[in-house]
């Protein structure tokens, strides 16, 4: 099974809360949290799909022949481009597929293999972060922590910590997920000063996920972040936000160069990858596509999907007369909106 769309049908079988649509735009599962969809009326996750159409890549073939390289760099690590996967967790709740968060990111790991890193997720249950971590070698997962109290916060980077990865990351924005704002241990809130904590606690280098404003990236800058992800959580916190794409270029401009910055939320081709990097970007996450992948037929799902974004990735750099990633610039898209 090496085509999408059988990988998709098959995920779609497997799964009861997410219908698998030939586009995942976030229109059918508008409201499904948990689930899959985007918060309230959904328009976030919406939007981010649909302000993507809204930059258009130019075309440009008076170019040399010479070889594609999609390749980049992460952290030291030489990845085959420059796409990862997105952290998502507690895959039975939101998806309705009966797989372990361990075996949904052995399917991930496997699947990437080499050629890129991924991501992990985190949950009440201290295991939605741990379990994945077993599936980790040498240092090609990416662990994702909620911001939680300061207490719970310390005791789980030290976890991280041990389980020998080099990179860490923080979803902040997941302060406003209501469902994790009860309960024990609960979220809040994080300013500039507990930023700063979860930098010099982690002794390693940090990203900050959840970004959208220029002055919110300026604050993760002064916390020493080493990243951001300029990120909506795929719509999945604040309904009737701007997209991703909307915001990048102007955060980027105002970073660049001193902190890497990553993007996602709605890309789902090497089109739009393209149109991300183009929009500078350092990398691009995809979330919800490599979950059906990962669902729909384990690590052979995730290579297929990954190698189809690559191809088109390659695809699209040949047409705007890019041989490397560095030479993705504002010069190869026009941006409508
Ligand atoms: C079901 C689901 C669970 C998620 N869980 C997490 C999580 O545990 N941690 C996190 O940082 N982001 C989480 N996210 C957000 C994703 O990491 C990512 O920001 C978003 O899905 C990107 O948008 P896309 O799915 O349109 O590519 C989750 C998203 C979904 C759809």
């Amino acid at each position: 099974m090496n085509d999408m769309n059988e990988v998709r049908r098959q995920a779609g079988s497997r799964m009861t809360k997410c219908r698998a649509c030939r586009e995942c735009n976030g229109i059918v599962c508008a409201g499904q949290t948990p689930g899959c969809g985007g918060k309230g009326n959904g328009s976030t996750f919406i939007r981010n799909v649909s302000k993507l159409k809204e930059v258009c890549v130019n075309m440009n073939v008076i170019a040399s022949n010479g070889e594609v390289s999609t390749e980049s760099d992460f952290f030291g690590k030489r990845v085959a481009l420059p796409v990862y996967v997105a952290p998502i967790g507690n895959i039975e709740a939101n998806y309705g597929a009966e797989m372990s968060e361990y075996e949904y990111t052995c399917a991930l790991v496997e699947g990437c293999g080499r050629d890129t890193i991924v991501f992990s997720g985190d949950g009440q249950n201290v295991d939605v972060l741990m379990e994945p971590l077993r599936a980790a070698h040498d240092g090609w997962i990416v662990p994702t922590i909620k911001p939680w109290q300061k207490d719970e916060m310390k005791r789980r980077i030290e976890m991280i910590k041990a389980s020998g990865c080099s990179v860490c990351c923080s979803d902040i924005d997941a302060a406003g997920l209501v469902s994790l704002k009860t309960g024990t241990p609960a979220v809040e809130f994080k300013d500039v000063q507990g930023l700063k904590e979860i930098v010099q606690e982690a002794q390693m280098p940090v990203i900050f996920k959840g970004i959208m404003t220029v002055e919110a990236a300026k604050k993760a800058m002064e916390a020493g972040a080493a990243g951001i992800v300029v990120s909506n959580h795929g719509g999945r916190v604040l309904q009737d936000g701007l997209s991703t794409i909307e915001v990048l270029e102007e955060i980027a401009n105002a970073v660049k160069g001193r902190m890497k910055v990553f993007v996602d939320g709605g890309f789902r081709s090497g089109s739009d990858v393209f149109k991300a990097l183009a929009l500078g970007a350092d990398g691009v996450l995809i979330g919800r596509p490599f979950s059906i992948a990962a669902i729909g037929n384990h690590a052979e799902g995730v290579r297929t999907y990954l190698h189809q974004i690559q191809s088109e990735l390659k695809e699209t750099m040949m047409m705007c007369g890019c041989r490397s990633i560095s030479d993705i610039s504002k010069d190869c898209v026009s941006v409508t909106f």
